[in-house]
């Protein structure tokens, strides 16, 4: 059981989602379970972006005018916020454009710096797993293949949990930076990543804890996990697309180089070469997005006035609620944990006889919105032995109604390929 009470007003919430009101096909009310891919927005959110465009609009930091300097009240107000969110302070809050950004940068920081503590090249080693999305794959693949370090990875278990019986081998004195998923976006599985985090420490490892899936549903404290890189986006959370956050202990981002380099992020600047601000700024070149910036601190107040505790045991009621209704289905298979121990909201699942991307669109036709693929996680669902699998996600806004329509949806899709 959750250590909090589910103490959400799931109607009220509702109201604040207009996207929600709709009907889609068929006349269908919106059953809306995709947001792993992205969340709804609440009207908080959208009038904090309308208000910045309708009153302050100008570009922060730079400019002497009022609306500049308003402009910049309002950006670094949002920073403060997201850092007091994560119990961060704000120098360690980088804004980039999304989770996906976040670790692009702290993988070229590491490939860029030619001559400090962070320079990686042959010998070294990269740790990751195989229950990463994509996101936080790829760039430690270019990583590697940029220096000539090596890729390793733990692996997952049959149950999708990670294997950590290996995990002390498997940190070297060679290991330069774990990267580990706090949450997969396929299983809902939660790894353990502040022991993952001590371990690495003790090599001298740094450790990136890919939040895309967590900062959203569960109290995140930056501290308590001990990890010294964090990165999430802002519009799984309620707030808009193209903001994200990277959060870097202040040690690390001070002497990192950077990574997208030109206007706002430079101290001088001469025909022959150029010195750098200070983090933040030195990881944010070019006009902020101050818009989305008010967008995501609209939504961390929504966040936390609901209480984080309150929108995570709600998430695990849900969540137990569609384990229990999954597995009374014939011929379906839970990808991942089949209890709400340490698993959050994600239920990804295969349907014997009936492709995901059918079932998909028959749960489409009746106004369930899921997602189907591989979800940004080949080599995950290849540890699981399929291709494909059909995903449900929860937020605050969903209700147990919604998770018995997934359900009742399944089972039409069955009947109508006559499978199950
Ligand atoms: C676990 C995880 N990491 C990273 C990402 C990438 O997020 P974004 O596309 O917003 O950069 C996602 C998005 O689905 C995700 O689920």
């Amino acid at each position: 059981m959750s250590a909090y009470p589910e103490h959400l007003d799931v109607a009220a919430i509702r109201a604040d989602f207009p996207a929600l009101a709709r009907t889609v096909r068929n006349d269908n009310p919106l059953v809306y379970l995709d947001s792993g891919a992205t969340s709804q927005k609440p009207v908080q959110v959208l009038d904090a972006e309308r208000e910045f465009y309708e009153r302050h609009n100008g570009a922060a930091h730079r400019g002497t005018h009022l609306l500049g300097e308003e402009a910049t009240d309002v950006y670094e107000g949002a920073r403060a916020k997201v850092a007091a969110f994560l119990g961060a302070g704000p120098g360690e809050v980088v804004f980039t454009k999304n989770a996906t950004e976040a670790i692009n940068l702290v993988a070229y920081a590491l490939s860029n710096d030619r001559s400090g503590s962070f320079r990686v090249g042959p010998g070294d080693e990269i740790l990751i797993t195989e229950m990463e999305h994509h996101a936080n794959l790829v760039p430690w693949q270019q990583l590697c293949e940029r220096t000539g370090a090596t890729l390793r990875w733990l692996d997952v278990t049959p149950e999708g949990r990670l294997d950590l019986d290996h995990l002390d081998s498997m940190i070297t004195g060679r290991t330069r930076i774990v990267a580990v998923t706090h949450q997969s976006n396929v299983t809902g599985t939660i790894p353990p990543v502040a022991e993952i985090a001590r371990a690495a420490h003790e090599k001298g490892a740094l450790v990136l804890a890919d939040a895309a899936q967590s900062v959203p549903h569960q109290p995140v404290d930056v501290a308590a996990l001990g990890v010294d890189f964090l990165a999430f986006s802002a519009h799984k959370m309620l707030g808009p697309y193209g903001i994200g956050v990277l959060f870097g202990r202040a040690s690390l981002l001070e002497a990192m180089p950077p990574f997208l380099t030109g206007g706002s992020m430079i101290e001088v600047v001469r025909m022959e070469g150029s010195t750098f601000l200070p983090p933040p700024q030195r990881f944010e070149p070019g006009v902020p997005a101050v818009a989305e910036a008010a967008g995501l601190a609209a939504a961390v107040d929504y966040l936390s006035r609901l209480g984080m505790g309150h929108v995570a045991a709600h998430e695990e009621s849900l969540t137990a609620h569609a384990l229990d209704a999954l597995r009374e289905i014939d011929g379906l298979r839970i990808l991942g944990p089949d209890t709400t121990k340490d698993r959050g909201g994600a239920v990804a699942f295969e349907v014997e006889g009936v492709h995901p991307h059918d079932v998909g669109q028959v749960l489409d036709e009746l106004g369930i919105a899921v997602r189907t693929g591989h979800h940004c996680a080949w080599p995950l669902h290849r540890a699981l032995g399929v291709q494909a699998s059909t995903r449900a996600t929860f937020y605050v806004y969903n209700t147990h109604g919604e998770v018995d329509a997934l359900a009742d949806g399944i089972r039409y899709a069955q009947r109508f390929f006559k499978a199950g």
